[in-house]
């Protein structure tokens, strides 16, 4: 089968022939109809994650997708032949960007209905992680009040949906050329993040979902009600996280020491920080697909490339300008 992976870390995005993957019990085998880019992808080619993530070249790259399920592994009782499904696998078991993909059917969930698969392949990271980050670390519910950093991202444009569905009350940052979208998807308060501060225009708020980086934080703080939430998806993940994937002594070290800066910080104004590394799970990603279903999220789908241009669809999300997903269509 015809798949992207590297050869070394740093080297450009390779497109050739791979095995096709076994179908272990437990796993659907797809046939891939798209995948989406993130930004985790072209980091883990340039090896930005390779202390935390033991990965063996080839590395397989794609982190999420949607297709059709061609073989049930034995034990498969969730899912037929013909299923319409969307998913993101494990982080040490990439490879969307094929032709096709095995994986364990408890991470894998029915496409939504209204949806192309195009469309569906650009959820599931970002529709995880704007659950696990919003919901599950930043505990939002009806009536929370939300700031989502980078609301036109691949994040932001799911999370702002996502928290208005759960009937948050949502602020965001944005350039002033994408207000109109972020308007469309029902943001409350858009801050020109070029312009204008956002220590003066808000507060009292219980959650910042943060997907810039340390740079956000002390404003961040200053915008959160006492005892509010700061979940970043940036940086160095939780000693416990780190734990579970890293064994080397200094790894782990510098993990600590960074988590009891942002700690201390944290303290200092009276608030809760937490890193999100975000997890595959099809449970959460079947009520992802009821909001889909119930016309309450809508996929924002920046460009869409061919399997042969995955380097590209790479060298497109660097910019850091795209407006919603990247999307690898796979024929
Ligand atoms: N830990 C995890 O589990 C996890 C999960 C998902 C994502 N992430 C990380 O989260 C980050 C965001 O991911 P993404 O997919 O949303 O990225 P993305 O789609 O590449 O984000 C691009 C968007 O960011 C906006 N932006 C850039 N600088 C900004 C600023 N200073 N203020 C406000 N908006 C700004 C841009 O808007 P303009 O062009 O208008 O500036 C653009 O629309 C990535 O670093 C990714 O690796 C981590």
């Amino acid at each position: 089968m015809k798949a992207a992976y590297i050869n070394s870390y740093g080297s450009k995005v390779q497109i050739g022939e791979q095995a096709m993957p076994d179908l272990p019990p437990g796993h659907v085998l797809i046939k891939m109809k798209a995948a989406s880019v993130n930004p985790i992808d072209w980091k883990i080619a340039k090896g930005d994650l390779k202390a935390l993530l033991k990965l063996r070249f080839p590395i397989m790259l794609g982190s999420d997708g949607a297709g059709i399920v061609e073989q049930l592994g034995d034990g498969v009782a969730d899912f037929k032949v013909g299923d319409e499904v969307f998913f993101r696998c494990h982080k040490m078991d990439m490879g969307t960007f094929a032709q096709y993909f095995a994986i364990p059917s408890e991470l894998v969930a029915l496409k939504p209905n209204n949806m192309s698969f195009e469309e569906a392949a650009s959820i599931p990271l970002v529709g995880l992680t704007s659950l696990q980050a919003l919901k599950e670390k930043g505990g939002m519910g009806p009536g929370s009040k939300v700031l989502i950093h980078a609301g036109a991202g691949g994040v932001g444009t799911f999370a702002i949906q996502y928290a208005k569905a759960c009937g948050a009350y949502v602020a965001t940052t944005a350039s002033q050329k994408r207000f109109a979208l972020l308007k469309e998807l029902g943001a409350d308060v858009i801050i020109d993040y070029q312009s204008q501060k956002i220590e003066d225009e808000l507060s009292g708020y219980d959650i910042v979902l943060d997907t810039l980086g340390e740079a956000v934080h002390e404003a961040s703080y200053k915008v959160l009600k006492p005892g509010g939430v700061l979940v970043t998806v940036l940086g160095i993940p939780d000693n416990e996280t780190v734990g579970e994937y890293a064994s080397g002594f200094v790894v782990k070290l510098v993990a600590r020491l960074h988590n009891n800066k942002m700690q201390k910080q944290a303290n200092k104004h009276g608030a809760i920080y937490k890193h999100l590394l975000m997890y595959a799970d099809g449970g959460q990603l079947s009520e992802i697909a009821a909001l889909i279903d119930a016309g309450k999220i809508r996929a924002i789908i920046d460009s869409t490339f061919t399997l042969d241009q995955v380097q590209a669809a790479f060298e497109r999300s660097k910019t850091g300008r795209s407006q919603g997903k990247i999307v690898v269509t796979i024929d």
